[in-house]
């Protein structure tokens, strides 16, 4: 079993074939009629995200069976190593494509990390919990911001590399939006600098 933020999720089978069942686990600080209704609410729209992406020519694991009520997905297993323990420039160049497409269909992924992308032959997006519907810059550019930071505290020594690398394959699949995205990527940076300030 692992456990993530959100979720425990479980080694299992589904007709034979090897699967993860991930739970929504209660919170207990938040009221238990809220707590369950949000769980619900993530567990429906995470499936839902994830299948629609599939649309668009990303890889996601495929949705076996979903139960609101336990707050459950039940996925295939997808065999790798999480990104954020193979990390190298060339992962995070396909990383940052597959963000691109993502918002390029203004979808906002909401917790870009490495850790929710497994490494194989092709890269797989396995966590669409926190994902969302938006146009705006100023969210796209905050996925950036998240990965740029997740960089920063755990890649030091290769982070400006590896977030160049992501930049790149980003620019591949849409080089005009990134320009406005970084310029709002700035804003954000520079608001957060004088917050703390
Ligand atoms: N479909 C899957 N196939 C293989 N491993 C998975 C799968 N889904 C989740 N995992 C493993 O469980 C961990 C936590 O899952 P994740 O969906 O990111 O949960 P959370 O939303 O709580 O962060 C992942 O980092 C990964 O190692
Ligand atoms: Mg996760």
């Amino acid at each position: 079993m692992f456990k993530g933020a959100e979720s425990n999720i479980y080694l299992t089978k589904w007709y034979g074939k090897k699967a993860v069942s991930k739970i929504r686990i209660p919170k207990t600080y938040r009221q238990r009629m809220l707590d369950e209704d949000l769980r619900k609410k993530r567990t429906i729209s995470e499936s839902r995200m994830l299948n629609l992406v599939k649309e668009f020519g990303l890889r996601t694991p495929y949705i076996y069976f979903v139960d609101p009520s336990r707050a459950e997905i039940v996925m295939e297993f997808i065999s790798g190593n999480r990104a954020s323990k193979v990390l190298t420039s060339s992962i995070c160049f396909d990383i940052g494509k597959f963000v691109s497409t993502l918002h390029s269909f203004n979808i906002i992924h909401g917790d870009l990390t490495p850790s929710n992308f497994i490494v194989n032959k092709k890269i797989t997006m396995i966590d669409m919990g926190l994902s969302f519907y938006s146009r705006r810059n100023e969210d796209k550019a905050e996925d950036i911001r998240l990965f740029k930071e997740i960089l920063n505290s755990t890649h030091h020594n290769s982070c400006s590399e590896f977030f160049c690398n992501f930049l790149d394959g980003y620019r591949s699949i849409n080089s005009k939006e990134l320009e406005k995205i970084l310029q709002r990527l700035k804003e954000i940076e520079s608001r957060k600098r004088y917050a703390i300030a």
